[in-house]
Order: structure tokens, then C-alpha cells, then sequence
């Protein structure tokens, strides 16, 4: 949810900062900062709105040159977003700043306690406690002999690391941190819970950031910062240890996308760019997994063979468009695997009793493995001795590294806030485990797991097919521009595809839109239907479980008759539809499985045209984040 970039090296930090968080808007703020060691104290400077405010203020009362730098860009969860709210905060002394990304759930009970030893409040945030505490370990309650201790440059790098390890094991929730401190030129110190930091070490220089977009500009060299750590951090140190001071390793590895993959390549919007990049994407999150005799090889999930042909029972937690992704997982494992399968919001998972055991495996989807209430069902089905399996499309992310094991999708960074090419290869992922499931189980004959493996092998050229013949749904779109609403029928898996189109809508377009199962309508919604209303029917195919198919058909004639605009996404060359159809976008034909990969293109297109049609930003909707790490 919130940027964070700190910056070591020989450069001047706060363009080098400034930069950084440039790169992290896309997480969504309403406020921004930066802070920089200015000799015998910190200089700030924070202002509420976008990084252009922040902008302003830098250019009318510039920083102090430094080459240690933090900032910060905030999505508020305590404090309303104002200039005082914003971060970095600072102690009562003015020697250090602090950044975090998170909840300090104990944060009231903290700021009782240095109240009443003298620390003044500036802010309403619960950050501001974090800065106070690393004040009171380094330098003493302020107005104490510490008070006298003006800036002293014979102090050690290792006191500030053990100041923040004596906090971090003080505080509750969630949190990364990243401190500077006027007694410590060049050196940032960093700390972790539930919420991300990547360190990013270049030529004489490194950073300390939530995202490694901030960074990659300058360099791909990646260190992950493990669970309970804290870093220290200079341009030729870094030093990871845990909360008890027992050193520890990061685990390093180089970024796979350059900075120009983060660029919009040419299109008005990234969520353009990487509806365009699904066929790559599909195609990417299917390499090395296709065995060429037809069987699945999922070793680098780390999941011993033993726990899929044990377990009794698979549970999927997730949020959002990936809960969607898990609606569809649950039909190929039931039908591929012969396995139970449960599809739970994270949100209501980690607050229910659920029934698991050793031979449950829950599998938590996640685009950016940051989801706070995904990571808090993570770590609850742990809790409750179920092995966890994470599908995730961000390396090194928390939820795969809470997790026993991940199967990464390879979506590459989604930038927009609507979920795309990342629930195309969440869908991937689930295929894949769902016949991993059968292949290890025995309940797909090898012959009949190839048949669905070379399907999944020609998915990229089937949605590139669909995205080469969307111009009709763009002007659909436009003509829909002001509606007051549109409904999604489906059935079987198109159901959590009617479910996505109409999230999409809702988080783009601002209005409202529905999904419902086509069976529901006669028991309610049907009640809707009026003249005009806009109807997306997503069509099974009408060679899959015919049933399906004549039952939505049926579904079609009788909204239709009662006034519906009926927009069908069909397979091409189903004329049954044609008479009903008020506008009819045919996909290609794919196994009825696997046609959420084709059916949920149109929805992707139509919502994204619909909402550019109103004037909205489709890559930073209003009042939504990326990544939703708070609960
Ligand atoms: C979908 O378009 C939204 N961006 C949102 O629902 C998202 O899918 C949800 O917050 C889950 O995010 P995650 O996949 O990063 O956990």
C-alpha cells in the first residue's frame, strides 16, 4: 500500500529518493515525503496529495545536499492524509526519521507510555510512536542528559541496528520500517513484519525499498528481507539479523524485468499493456511445466509429491479478483482431481474455525503476496496444521515466503490496479496444480493429462485470437459509457467470470455491476430485468456439458424478453445465441474448463473502454491500492 525508497551511496539521496517514489505511485497514496541527514540533524519535507505537491515544496525550499536518504508515499490507515500524517516522522529532537508500511496495532499504548515521559506528538499516525521509541533507546527521554547529547559521530552502526531491534520486539501488527539518524551518516536501518522491503545493492550505492521498482533503474542485484528481520544497511555493508540480533541471511537474486518494463510501452494506460501482454504472460507461467510426454512437472513449488497424493481436502484463500481465480480452481480439482475443494475470502477464512489438518492443503492466491487478510489465512491455516501452497506473482513476496511452498505465476509486474494478466495466470496456475493433482492421484490417466496439457499449450494464441478482434466490444463500451449499471450471468466456471467482469467495472467505471449464477435469476434478480437493462452472458461452450449450455440459453430468452440488452460472449459459430443477442462476441473454441483463459478477455476490454469513456484513470482507480496490506 505504501511507497518506501531510502537511499546510501554517493549520490545526491533526494533526487535519488524522489525517483524512487516516483516509480512507486502506482501502489496508490495521498500523501508523500522525503527525509535527509543534514549534519547535525534530519531535513524533511512532507506534503498531503500527490508526488507533484511534494515536488512543489522540494522546489521552493530545497533539501540539503546528502547522501543518506528515506521516503515515503502513504495510503492512510491512521490520520487522516494531511501534511502532518505524512511521513517521514521524526523524533522530538529532530535527529532521526522514520518511514513504515503497515499497522502498529499496540500503537495507542505506546504513545501513552512516551507521553507520559515528555515525547510531543506531532501527528495522528501510529507510525510517529516508532520514532519516538528509536529516540528514547538512542538518545533518552527527551529533556534528559540525552537532551544534552547533541550530535555525536564516535557512535557505532551496530547501536542504531540493536535500537531497532529493541523496537521492533516491542511492537504489534504489521510493519517495515526504514530509520536515518544524524549520528549515522551514510547508514539506513530497515525492520520487517507482514509488509515488504527488498534491498537493492548497486556500484558504492544501495536502497532499502518496499518494491524493487524503485530501485531497478539502478540496479537488479536483489536481497529479500526475511520475516522478523532487521537490516543495517550502508553502500558497502548489509547486515540482516533477526529481532534476538542472530545474524541471517537474505536470499538474493537478480530481477528478472528492466525499468522499461515498468514503462506503459507505447499504451495510454499499463492496464492497456498488460491486458495486451496476457498471451506472454499465459505462455510465461506455462514454461518448463510442460513435460514433453504430456506430464506436469511443479518441482520448484517445494511441495514434496507425497503431500498432493495425501491430502484429503484443498481449501483456497484469497481476495478479490484472485478469490475469483479460485472460484475456477475449484472446478478443475473437483473434476480433475476428484478432490474436495473449499474457495474462502481471506477476510472471513481467518476469522472462521475451520476444519483442517495435516492433510489439508490450502492454497493461498496472491498477485502481489502482500494481501494482508491472504497472509493473515496463511498464517491461521498454519496455525491450524494445514500445509499451504502460495500461486503468487511477485518474487521474494511475503505470502509465498509464509507459505511451505509457491508456484510463481510470471505474469511480470502488473502495474495497474485492476487485475489482469495476473488472474490469466492465476487461472494457469490452478490448472496446473489441479492436474498435477490428478497426474500424482491417478485420477487423469497420463494420456488424458497430455490432451489437457497440449489445450493449455495453445491458450497463449487463443487469447491473443480474442484480443486481436476487440474493437466491437471497445464501441459497446463507449455506447454504455453512461448506464447506470450492467449485470453478468454465467454459469459453472463462466459464474466467477461474470463475477470479475463485474468487479472490473465496479473498480474502474465507479458504478455498479453485478454477477450472478444464471440458476439464481428466477429465484430474484430476474426481478432487474427491465427494458434496456445490459445483460453480459457469458456463454459455456456448446460442445462442453451441453446442459450448461441449453440452460443459459434459456437464461438469454427469458431476460430478453423482458427488455434486457443482451451482450453474449459465445464460441464462435454458436448461431442458437444469435437470435437473442443484442451484440455477440464470439472466442474460440477451448475445453469448458478453460475458457475463463478467452471468456474473461471481452469483460477485461469492455470495463477498461467503458471507464477511459468516462474520464477515469483506469490505472490508479479512486480510493484503491495495488496492494491491499492493511486489513
Ligand atoms: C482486482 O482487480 C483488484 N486489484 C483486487 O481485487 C485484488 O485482486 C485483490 O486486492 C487481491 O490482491 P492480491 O492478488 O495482490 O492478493
Amino acid at each position: 500500500m505504501c511507497g518506501i525508497v531510502a537511499y546510501v551511496g554517493a549520490r545526491t539521496a533526494h533526487d535519488v529518493v524522489l525517483d524512487g517514489l516516483r516509480r512507486l505511485e502506482y501502489r496508490g497514496y495521498d500523501s508523500a515525503g522525503i527525509a535527509v541527514l543534514d549534519g547535525g540533524s534530519v531535513d524533511v519535507r512532507r506534503k498531503a496529495g500527490a508526488l507533484g505537491n511534494l515536488e512543489a515544496v522540494l522546489e521552493a525550499e530545497p533539501l540539503a545536499g546528502s547522501t543518506t536518504g528515506i521516503g515515503h508515499t502513504r495510503w492512510a490507515t491512521h490520520g487522516a492524509p494531511t501534511d502532518g500524517n505524512a511521513h517521514p516522522h521524526v523524533d522530538c529532537r529532530r535527529a532521526l526519521a522514520v518511514v513504515h508500511n503497515g499497522v502498529i496495532e499496540n500503537h495507542s499504548a505506546l504513545r501513552d507510555e512516551l507521553t507520559n515521559v515528555g515525547h510531543v506528538f506531532g501527528s495522528q499516525t501510529d507510525t510517529e510512536v516508532v520514532a519516538h521509541l528509536l529516540e528514547e533507546e538512542l538518545d533518552g527521554p527527551p529533556g534528559g542528559e540525552g537532551q544534552a547529547a547533541q550530535h555525536s559521530s564516535s557512535r557505532t552502526p551496530e547501536e542504531f541496528a540493536e535500537a531497532m531491534r529493541r523496537v521492533c520486539r516491542r511492537l504489534a501488527g504489521s510493519f517495515s520500517l526504514v530509520a536515518i539518524h544524524r549520528d549515522f551518516p551514510g547508514v539506513v536501518v530497515g525492520a520487517r513484519r507482514n509488509s515488504p522491503l527488498v534491498v537493492g545493492r548497486g556500484d558504492g550505492e544501495a536502497f532499502l525499498a518496499s518494491d524493487v521498482a524503485a530501485f531497478i533503474a539502478a540496479t537488479r542485484q536483489a536481497v529479500e528481507v526475511g520475516q522478523d528481520c532487521v537490516v543495517l544497511l550502508t553502500p558497502q555493508r548489509l547486515e540482516i539479523t533477526d529481532f534476538e540480533g542472530n545474524p541471517t541471511r537474505g536470499r538474493e537474486y537478480r530481477v528478472d524485468w528492466d525499468a522499461s518494463a515498468a514503462e506503459k510501452g507505447g499504451y495510454d494506460y499499463f492496464m492497456l499493456k498488460e491486458i495486451a501482454e496476457q498471451p506472454d504472460a499465459v505462455a510465461a507461467t506455462l514454461l518448463g511445466r510442460l513435460g514433453r510426454d504430456g506430464t506436469l512437472t511443479l518441482d520448484e513449488s517445494r511441495l514434496d509429491t507425497r503431500v498432493f497424493v495425501e491430502v484429503d481436502k484443498i481449501v483456497v484463500v484469497a481476495c478479490g479478483t484472485a478469490y475469483h481465480a479460485g472460484l475456477i480452481a475449484k472446478y478443475a480439482i473437483e473434476h480433475w482431481a476428484g478432490l474436495p475443494c473449499e474457495v474462502e475470502l481471506a477476510s472471513e477464512f481467518r476469522y472462521r474455525d475451520p476444519i483442517l489438518d495435516r492433510q489439508s492443503l490450502v492454497i493461498a492466491i496472491s498477485q502481489s503476496g502482500e494481501t494482508l487478510d491472504t497472509l493473515m489465512a496463511v498464517q491461521h491455516a498454519k496455525e491450524m496444521g494445514a500445509r499451504v501452497l502460495a500461486i503468487c506473482n511477485t518474487l521474494g513476496a511475503t505470502i509465498p515466503r509464509e507459505s511451505d511452498a509457491v508456484l510463481y505465476t510470471r505474469a511480470g509486474p502488473e502495474i495497474g490496479v485492476a487485475a489482469t494478466k495476473s488472474f490469466l495466470t492465476q487461472l494457469v496456475a490452478v490448472y496446473l496444480v489441479a492436474l498435477y493433482l490428478a497426474q500424482l492421484r491417478g485420477t487423469k490417466y497420463g494420456d488424458e493429462v497430455a490432451g489437457v496439457v497440449r489445450e493449455l499449450a495453445a491458450m497463449p494464441s487463443k487469447v491473443a485470437a480474442v484480443l486481436d478482434t476487440m474493437e466491437p466490444v471497445r464501441a459497446i463500451a463507449r455506447e454504455l459509457a453512461r448506464v447506470p449499471t450492467v449485470l453478468f450471468i454465467g454459469r459453472h466456471v463462466g459464474y466467477p467470470v461474470a463475477l470479475e467482469g463485474a468487479l472490473k467495472l465496479k473498480e474502474l467505471a465507479y458504478m455498479h455491476a453485478e454477477g450472478f449464477a444464471a440458476g439464481e435469476l428466477k429465484h430474484g434478480p430476474i426481478a432487474l430485468i427491465e427494458e434496456g437493462v445490459p445483460v453480459v452472458v457469458v456463454m459455456p461452450p456448446p460442445s462442453g456439458r451441453s446442459v450448461l449450455h441449453a440452460k443459459l440459453l434459456a437464461n438469454l430468452q427469458e431476460i430478453r424478453a423482458r427488455g434486457a440488452r443482451t451482450i453474449v460472449v459465445a464460441e464462435e459459430g454458436d448461431e442458437a445465441v444469435r437470435p437473442y443477442s443484442d451484440h455477440l462476441v464470439a472466442i474460440p473454441a477451448v475445453p469448458t474448463l478453460l475458457q475463463p483463459l478467452v471468456s474473461v478477455v471481452p469483460l477485461q476490454v469492455f470495463a477498461c473502454e467503458l471507464a477511459v469513456a468516462r474520464g477515469n484513470d483506469v490505472d490508479r482507480p479512486r480510493n484503491l491500492a495495488k496492494s491491499v496490506t492493511v486489513e
